[in-house]
């Protein structure tokens, strides 16, 4: 009797044991893996790219890549097997978006978006899946119009000026000028901004004139929206013009989302005692 009772307990032990397995092994495709995207900023009418990496698989052929953006049915873009599966990319997308097929093997999951519009701003989802495990990272995509400054100086017969002249900002940015020699001069009273419309009503051209000059001093023309900053510095010698621009854009930051492999291991590990 007690021998019978015996061989049942360890006959559903073993029972529970090989249900736990085949779970276990069914959970161990949902290990998470490490997929990193970083905060990026489009250039309308320009080629874009969504940056995105993941821990490589050497098996390529295990590697799915899924780009998905909130809000869009269907998919951005889905690369699998080696190839582009575009069977269930959103209609917008289409003919606008390529993985670096060659990237893929390094870990590399970014989206090439051609011909970057606005309404291409919003949220992403990077989703990868490999013979490792599954994992994704959201990123979030600005887009408008930033350029970096033209400066020249206006030769007049009364007074010179500089102008500060950049061809596409979008949302419409601040100009503010300084002046190396006098930091604490408002030099917005001897400045005039203006933002021109271009043919399509979207991104504009600013042109901001600085009067008042002098020579041997340096002038910066700073624009800045919510996505990009530029900076125009100019200066005027008794022999030369010396000018310098740059543009940054704001707030690239890197979004992580770490891995958390899922605890399956601890209840094979009690079950097996119970076993021996
Ligand atoms: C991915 O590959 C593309 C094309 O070579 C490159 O421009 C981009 O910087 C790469 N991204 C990362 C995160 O390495
Ligand atoms: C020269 O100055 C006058 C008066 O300030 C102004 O009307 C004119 O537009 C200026 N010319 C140039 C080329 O900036
Ligand atoms: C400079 O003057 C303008 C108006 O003349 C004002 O709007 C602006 O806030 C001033 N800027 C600073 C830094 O004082
Ligand atoms: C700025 O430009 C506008 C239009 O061209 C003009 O009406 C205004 O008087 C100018 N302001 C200054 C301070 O030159
Ligand atoms: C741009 O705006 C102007 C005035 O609001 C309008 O007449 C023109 O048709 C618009 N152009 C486009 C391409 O939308
Ligand atoms: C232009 O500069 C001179 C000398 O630097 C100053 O006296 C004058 O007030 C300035 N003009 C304006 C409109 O700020
Ligand atoms: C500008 O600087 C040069 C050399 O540094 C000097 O020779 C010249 O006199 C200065 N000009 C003025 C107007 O201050």
């Amino acid at each position: 009797m007690w021998q019978q009772t015996k061989s049942v307990v360890s006959i559903i032990i073993i029972l529970a044991g090989a249900i736990a397995l085949i779970i276990g092994f069914g959970i161990s495709g949902t290990h998470s893996i490490t997929v990193t995207t970083l905060t990026s900023a489009g250039n309308i009418g320009e080629d874009g790219i969504l940056s995105c990496t993941f821990e490589p698989d050497i098996k390529l052929s295990d590697v799915v890549i899924q780009w998905l953006k909130e809000g869009v049915i269907g998919l951005v873009h889905k690369f699998k097997e080696g190839r582009d599966d575009l069977s269930d990319q959103n209609e917008m997308f289409r003919g606008r978006t390529a993985v670096f097929a060659e990237q893929v093997r390094v870990g590399n999951a970014s989206l090439r978006l051609k011909n970057v519009q606005l309404i291409d701003a919003g949220t992403y989802k990077c989703h990868i899946v490999t013979s490792k495990g599954t994992g994704n990272a959201n990123l979030e995509y600005k887009t408008g119009a930033f350029s970096i400054p033209e400066m020249d100086v206006d030769y007049n017969a009364s007074s010179d000026s500089f102008r500060c002249e950049a061809p596409r900002w979008f949302p419409q940015p601040t100009v503010v000028w300084t002046s190396q020699v006098d930091q604490k001069t408002n030099l917005s009273e001897v400045s005039n901004t203006s933002f021109e419309l271009d043919s399509e009503n979207v991104t504009m051209k600013v042109v901001s004139v600085l009067y008042n000059i002098t020579i041997n001093n340096t002038y910066s023309c700073m624009i800045e929206n919510n996505i990009a900053k530029a900076t125009g510095d100019i200066r005027v010698t008794d022999s030369q013009i010396k000018r310098r621009s740059h543009l940054e854009l704001l707030d690239s930051k890197a979004s992580l989302c770490v891995s958390s492999f899922f605890a399956i291991s601890w209840v094979l590990l009690s079950l097996s005692s119970y076993l021996t």
